[in-house]
């Protein structure tokens, strides 16, 4: 019997099957041999919410929960975050290598030279609510542009999906900035493509009436730190709302606007939003005693702590904490700051913490950061689906082009009613079927 292998014995016919175990994992479709009898379908697998279900054999992000790493193509964070750019980090995720100078300069220049929107994009933004959320604004007017670029749709044509993942790393950050400005009532401020990527980003969200921007240096590399730790992490639910919309073969505009629409999510994009509003509320050092014994009593979460992958530290939380130091000394300290540290010093003193491996995650810190820079809250989304594109579209890739891949389809286990004959109307009694059985 060879070693990697699973032996189970269906006790309903007392038939044994062994099927192999190939990294660390066994083929769901392996256990549709076990049948009752030539009716039955086959035996099923349930993973609501896919706990423990590999979707897919994937080469481009991991993450070692227990030993708080995380590398993309191998390459640990930390490294690409001290000595890389955000640019250099998405060519590395999408192609998988790290570019030589020469293919560094021309991705530079295919992505610097299509930040411009059509300007009927721009048109169609215009009419937007002037209090519209711009992640709303962000994930329709991606999903627009499918309709400005229809040879998108080729999606096996190689040059022409090479144009698409150009213009999506190009153009989303327009678009975010754009819907930043139209929410302060402040007219769009186009591209300069003299400026770096996150520089050219400053400019469209904050230039006033000068007639060149320039971005404060350090602000400008924080922000491109913080894209490089937030491009990718491998199959969360937007990276798999990618995928599994992208598996229909649609166009690329319309699979990132439906993962840029999972991201939206509180669950997902919006808990560096609710550190802040927690912040906020503990209002300064002298209640946190308090507000930790609620927590521990059941009464709210520390938001910003515990993971469900890492159970050791979130490795780009500690880059995030130094990041902070140095944009405060340009932007000032923000108080909100002290209250984090303490916290966090607290926390991780406290057994109720330590037992159950709650460690600051990524979005304890980035909030600060990002408010200390000036932007508001509803655009914190925003901020994360910027670079998490670059993410999106590697995925997407290696999920086109793996022959093992097909429209996303999963199972269900069918609890409803059996076959019955339809009741005309003034023969109904009322009654509903609960939404939960
Ligand atoms: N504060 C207090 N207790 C917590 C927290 C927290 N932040 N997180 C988990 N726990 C407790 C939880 O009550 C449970 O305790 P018990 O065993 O006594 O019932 C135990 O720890 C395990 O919690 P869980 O809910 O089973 O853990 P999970 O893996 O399902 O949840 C999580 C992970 C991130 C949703 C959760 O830790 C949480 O809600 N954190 C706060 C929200 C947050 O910061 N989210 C951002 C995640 S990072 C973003 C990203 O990577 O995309």
């Amino acid at each position: 019997m060879p070693e990697d292998t699973l032996t189970v014995t269906d006790n309903r016919t007392g038939r044994t099957v062994t099927v192999p175990i190939e990294y660390g994992a066994v083929r769901a479709m392996d256990f549709r041999q076990l049948r009752v009898d030539e009716e039955d379908f086959g035996l099923l697998v349930y993973d609501p919410a896919f706990m423990n279900t590999a979707s897919c054999k994937s080469r481009i992000t991991l993450i070692d929960g227990d030993r708080g790493i995380l590398r993309y193509r191998g390459y640990p964070i930390e490294q690409l975050a001290q000595q890389s750019t955000f640019l250099e980090v998405a060519y590395l995720l999408i192609f998988g290598e790290l570019p030589t100078r020469e293919q560094y300069k021309e991705w530079v220049h295919a992505i610097t030279f299509r930040t411009f929107l059509h300007e009927n994009t721009k048109k169609l933004m215009e009419a937007f609510h002037y209090d519209a959320h711009p992640m709303g604004i962000l994930v329709s007017t991606v999903a627009a542009l499918s309709t400005f670029y229809p040879e998108s749709k080729h999606i096996f044509d190689e040059e022409s999906r090479t144009l698409q993942i150009h213009r999506l790393i190009a153009k989303t950050p327009t678009i975010a900035a754009f819907a930043y400005r139209h929410s302060r009532g402040l007219p769009y401020v186009y591209p300069d493509n003299d400026l770096s990527f996150t520089g050219n980003l400053l400019n469209m969200l904050y230039r006033m009436s000068e007639p060149k921007y320039s971005p404060d240096p350090v602000l400008e590399r924080a922000l491109d730190v913080l894209f490089i730790l937030h491009a990718d992490h491998e199959q969360n639910c937007s990276a798999n709302a990618m995928r599994s919309v992208g598996s229909s073969h649609v166009d690329p505009y319309s699979a990132v606007a439906a993962a840029a629409a999972a991201l939206y999510g509180p669950l997902h994009g919006g808990a560096n939003e609710a550190v802040l509003r927690m912040l906020e509320e503990i209002g300064s050092a002298k209640n946190i005693p308090d507000f930790i014994a609620r927590v521990k009593a059941g009464q709210g979460r520390l938001m910003g702590f515990g993971h469900r992958v890492y159970k050791n530290y979130d490795p780009r939380a500690s880059i995030i904490k130094e990041l902070a130091h140095r944009v405060f000394e340009i932007t000032g300290r923000n108080p909100l700051l002290d209250i984090a540290l303490e916290l966090e010093r607290i926390a991780l003193e406290d057994e109720y913490f330590v037992e159950r491996k709650l460690y600051p995650n990524v979005d304890f810190y980035s909030g600060i950061i990002y408010q200390s820079m000036g932007f508001p809250v509803e655009m914190f989304p925003v901020l994360f689906a910027i670079p998490r594109v670059a993410g999106w579209v590697a995925q997407w890739l290696e999920m086109l082009l793996d022959p093992e891949q097909k429209i996303a389809r999963p199972r269900q286990l069918y609890l409803g009613e059996g076959k019955r004959d339809f009741v005309p109307m003034d023969q109904r009694t009322a009654r509903r079927e609960s939404a939960v059985a």
